[in-house]
């Protein structure tokens, strides 16, 4: 199973181009043939205000099937004097099943903290909901890769604090993204990761996550990539990963219908 996310992060402007864009997302899918259609989940992110209409929509369509919804940020309350916060309970009430945390844009924007991170991963646990957790790194010079020491110890000092103390049974319920904050597309990245490169970051999280949990079967859990995902180069990432985070692309009509009609 290989995982598209959609991250639309504050787009699009109103509801009605918030459902136009669902049905071309669901309608370029349901084309695809019956095996692809079966290798592929997609879970849509939108602003919190577009869930009950979109979730309405998808059930009035019949395409609650093909497209899943899920948080871009989740508060770890379920309840109490916390303005303008969102709980999981809620989401959970909308049918939502999955929810971003710890997104680059939260932690520099918002000053989002680790422990923050560490306990929205929780609530979210403790409702049985998809954690999809995204680490990586802030920057590289141009000697440094997937394998430099400076690296792997700033993702998995990531990891160290957001999965201390998750039990060994809500391993399952975890994903991880794997976003090099340099590649996100609204930092103008010149280059991006190769592939295989970003085979290496994943293939170093994976390890991490079987030493952490003990446990061969951590190495199930899906590691997606993330940073400028686009039309011209989604299918290299997925060959080499679990799947794609997409911001950008996945607001945009044309590329977003490019990226689902090419699905194989
Ligand atoms: P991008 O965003 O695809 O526009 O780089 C990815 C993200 O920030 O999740």
């Amino acid at each position: 199973m290989k995982y598209i996310v959609l991250n639309w992060k504050l787009f699009p402007e109103n509801e009605t181009k918030a459902i136009n864009l669902v049905s071309l997302i669901c309608q370029n899918f349901k084309k695809l043939d019956k095996k692809t259609q079966k290798k592929y989940k997609l879970i849509l992110c939108p602003p919190f205000i577009y869930i009950p209409p979109l979730q309405k929509y998808l059930n009035a369509q019949k395409f609650q099937n093909i497209l899943s919804l899920g948080g871009q940020n989740v508060f770890y309350h379920n309840r109490g004097a916390y303005t303008g916060e969102i709980s999981p309970m809620m989401l959970k009430s909308y049918n939502v099943r999955y929810c971003l945390v710890g997104h680059s844009e939260r932690k520099l924007i918002f000053h989002e903290t680790n422990e923050d991170i560490r306990n929205k991963t929780q609530a979210l646990l403790n409702q049985n909901m998809k954690s999809i957790i995204c680490v990586g790194e802030k920057k590289r010079n141009e000697r440094e890769n997937s394998m430099s020491f400076r690296i792997k110890n700033e993702i998995f000092t990531q990891l160290n604090e957001i999965l201390r103390g998750i039990p060994f049974d809500k391993m399952t319920s975890l994903m991880i993204a794997y976003e090099p904050i340099w590649a996100i597309s609204k930092n103008n990245p010149t280059v991006l990761p190769a592939p295989e490169d970003v085979k290496k970051a994943i293939n170093n999280i994976k390890f991490w996550l079987e030493t952490r949990f003990a446990n061969e079967a951590a190495k199930n859990i899906p590691i997606l990539y993330g940073g400028s995902v686009n039309p011209q180069n989604f299918q290299k990432y997925l060959e080499i990963s679990d799947g794609v985070l997409v911001g950008s692309a996945g607001t945009k009509k044309e590329s977003i219908a490019h990226i689902i009609k090419n699905l194989s």
